[in-house]
């Protein structure tokens, strides 16, 4: 069993390696993110300011997130493809910022490691969900690749100066939450290949383990 945290920011590719990594080495994907996003749907749906930190938590005290073979449960309903669209993602930087509402998820997010063991994708997942684990790596990329990746993932190639300056609104946004581990390796993937990144994440996760 082993245990692997990938954080970075935004568009570095996180969750695309962290997912073709977990198939790899047979273990659960742990997509930290999604809790953070199906929390803000809940308080978008209840019609709470996201910077409300008491009617926020309030809010995310009374749901239950889960996450069953790829997709996100919120109390039962699968809410994977409404926690992608653009309302979640503008506002979810504002709900993961409250302590509380990060302290509420934490316990979901681990849920089911200590047992199948993981590949743990996020900001903090180094530093905060499993600190203990076998390798963390750290994945990053220059903004404007970033850009790029979003833009034709949205299917909006035209569209990379909108996507770029989302970009930098999330880093912006996230940059409390997004602590790089003293003990992390940092993969660049700049220029790279999935393929590429996913062989030297997977070669650096058979000599941790
Ligand atoms: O990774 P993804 O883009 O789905 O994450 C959505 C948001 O959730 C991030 O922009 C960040 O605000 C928050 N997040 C976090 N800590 C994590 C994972 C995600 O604060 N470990």
């Amino acid at each position: 069993m082993i245990v692997v945290a990938i954080d970075g920011p935004a568009g570095s590719g996180k969750s695309t390696v962290a997912d073709a990594l977990a198939t790899a080495l047979g273990v659960p994907h742990v997509d930290s993110g999604a809790y953070y996003r199906a929390a803000t749907l809940a308080v978008l749906r209840a019609e709470v300011d996201p910077t409300d930190v008491d009617a926020v938590t309030a809010v995310v005290g009374r749901v239950a997130i889960d996450r069953v073979d790829g997709r996100t449960l919120l109390d039962g309903e699968d809410v994977e493809d409404d926690i992608r669209g653009a309302t979640v993602t503008a506002n979810v930087s504002a709900v993961a910022a409250h302590p509380a509402v990060r302290d509420l998820l934490l316990v979901a997010q681990r849920s089911g490691i200590a047992r199948d063991g993981g590949v743990v994708d996020g900001r903090d997942a180094a530093t905060r969900i499993v600190p203990d684990a076998d390798l963390k790596v750290w994945l990053d990329a220059d903004v404007e690749e970033r850009g790029r990746r979003r833009a034709l993932q949205a299917g909006e190639p035209e569209r990379l100066d909108h996507h770029i300056a989302d970009l930098h609104r999330r880093d912006a946004a996230d940059a409390t939450q997004m602590v790089r581990a003293d003990d992390a390796v940092v993969v660049n993937t700049t220029g790279l290949s999935l393929d590429h990144v996913v062989a030297t994440v997977a070669d650096l996760a058979r000599t941790a383990a």
